[in-house]
């Protein structure tokens, strides 16, 4: 059986049998999105959970002023989607396919079918919740209280942990407008510019083209820890 690269890395199937690497998909629908296009919006009604196969997918959402908050960028292997087919209410956020992407939609009647095959599916679920929301309540720690400087190195960090960009020779490319950072960091686009010049004087990044290049992210861990 050759198994999907991305379903091998995929936290919905930790400790799942053989088997599942062939049932699930079988079970679900595969789906492509062309660069920008809408995989659902926020307030629709939510029906499948979605696994991406290939491309990244950006999650977000509005502020009341319709300030756009990115709440993730998401990566082969990751799943999104499930918190409505949990609960069965309107999608908490909107999801744009970033690039080119193929994802699997998994509805929830096939989903409840498959949990009673494979129990440990409904934990997996439970962990990609629990790890959201252990994110999120240090997200909210630091937007309680924190300094603009910690923000958008958090912020950073963020999307070099997310796998956002790719390696060069000398660091992580994160492929980022000011603008992006500041929507991420919940700060002005003319804070987060401030602080990416501070983290450029460094050494800790670089301006390139696109983007930045991630020289150190040691060092905004450091800034976020206040070690
Ligand atoms: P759902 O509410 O069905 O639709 C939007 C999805 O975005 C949601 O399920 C989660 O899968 C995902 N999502 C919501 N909040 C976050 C977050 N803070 N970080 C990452 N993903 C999120």
């Amino acid at each position: 059986m050759v198994v999907d690269e991305a379903l091998a890395k995929s936290p919905l199937f930790i400790d799942l049998p053989p088997e599942a690497y062939e049932v699930i998909p079988q079970a679900s629908t595969r789906w492509s999105y062309r660069k920008g296009q809408k995989i659902f919006q926020k307030g629709d009604r939510g029906d499948a959970l979605y696994i991406v196969l290939k491309g990244e997918v950006r999650i977000f959402r509005e502020s009341m002023e319709g300030r756009p908050m990115i709440l993730a960028f998401l990566h082969p292997g990751d799943v999104f989607g499930e918190m409505s087919l949990v609960e069965d209410r309107p999608r908490s956020a909107t999801a744009v396919a970033e690039t080119e992407t193929e994802v699997l939609a998994l509805f929830r009647d096939r989903y409840l079918n498959l949990l009673k095959r494979f129990p440990r599916l409904g934990h997996n679920i439970a962990r990609i919740i629990a790890a959201r929301l252990r994110e999120v309540n240090d997200e909210l720690l630091l937007f309680a209280f924190e300094e603009a400087r910690v923000k958008v190195a958090f912020a950073l960090l963020k999307l070099y942990r997310q796998r956002r960009g790719k390696p060069r020779e000398k660091g992580w490319f994160i492929p980022v407008v000011h603008q992006e950072i500041a929507n991420l960091a919940g700060t002005s686009r003319e804070t987060a510019t401030r602080v990416v010049h501070e983290l450029r004087d460094q050494g800790v990044l670089e301006n390139v083209p696109g983007g930045l290049l991630l020289k150190d992210p040691e060092a905004l861990e450091k800034i976020l820890y206040g070690l």
